[in-house]
């Protein structure tokens, strides 16, 4: 089978599996320093089905991290129902775990103590504790770090210890806010490989959303993009990813959805 000539083909269409986002009409409004009223998303649908990879991709500004924050329940929307497995989003809770730019780690206390407090936070028995963020720093390749402080890491390794964290904690579903966005190229590979990982080795039983300006990084994560106009924020297509797992940015399918994605976008910008 020659590759480069094969038709790009539908992710398996995961429709069967229970919505475990609902976002309807989402409307999200500030108030710019000038007093100037700015919509920050406008009126934007979509489901995500539990155990789906999903991107939302847009340029700067378009109202990623408004949509990644109410989603999170960090933020209302000022119109439009967001639900979760059927219920309203009304604040955060232990069931999403939020992955930020910038790893918010406690700089006083080890990596390892870290995860230990999260898992507190959630109410896992102390005895229990030890053990599992060890599993999980081991999971990512972090336990000869354990006892290191963050800011004897570098900024790649923080950002993992903030991955081990948030999956100790075993949420339903990961989010992120440009996790990878303030990574040198290698460190952000790196990283890259391991949420692919952990997220197949989930086995479809948990839900990741990811928001990114990077075209590339969504066609290698997700099994669905949903690619958003200029701001204020719309989607205009969906992209449905077939390319198998793990992927590399040099495999064919994945540079095609790269280079068809750039398309798009380039449209829009013209338009
Ligand atoms: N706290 C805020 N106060 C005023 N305007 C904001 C605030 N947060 C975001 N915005 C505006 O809302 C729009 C969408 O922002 P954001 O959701 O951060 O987009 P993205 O994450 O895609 O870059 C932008 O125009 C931004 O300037
Ligand atoms: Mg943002």
């Amino acid at each position: 089978m020659n590759r480069a000539t094969t038709p790009l083909q539908p992710a398996p269409d995961r429709g069967d599996a229970p919505v475990k986002f609902e976002v309807r009409d989402l409307v999200r409004t500030r108030t710019a320093t000038s007093g100037a009223k700015v919509t920050a998303v406008d009126g934007v649908s979509f489901d995500v089905h539990e155990g789906e990879f999903v991107c939302l991709l847009g340029p700067s500004g378009c109202g990623k991290t408004s949509i990644l924050n109410i989603l999170a329940g960090l933020d209302r929307q000022n119109s439009g129902d967001v639900l979760m497995d059927g219920k309203p989003v009304t604040g955060p809770g232990p069931d999403r775990a939020v992955l930020f730019q910038e790893p918010a780690l406690f700089p006083w206390l080890s990596v390892r103590a870290n995860v230990e407090l999260a898992l507190k936070l959630v109410g896992v028995p102390p005895d229990a504790r030890p053990d599992r963020a060890m599993h999980w720093l081991r999971n990512v390749r972090l336990e000869r770090f354990a006892d290191a402080q963050p800011h004897e890491l570098s900024m790649g390794t923080r950002q993992r210890a903030a991955l081990a964290r948030a999956l100790a904690c075993d949420p339903d579903v990961l989010l992120g806010d440009e996790p990878f966005g303030s990574l040198d190229a290698q460190a952000r590979e790196l990283l890259q490989d391991e949420v692919q990982r952990v997220w197949v080795e989930s086995e479809n039983t948990k839900t990741f959303v990811f928001v990114t300006h990077n075209v590339r990084e969504a066609a290698l994560l997700a099994d669905r993009v949903l690619v958003m106009s200029a701001a204020p924020g719309r989607f205009i297509e969906e992209v449905r990813i077939h390319a198998p797992w793990p992927r590399q940015l040099d495999d064919v399918l994945v540079a095609r959805v790269v280079s068809e994605i750039h398309d798009l976008l380039m449209q829009e910008v013209e338009r």
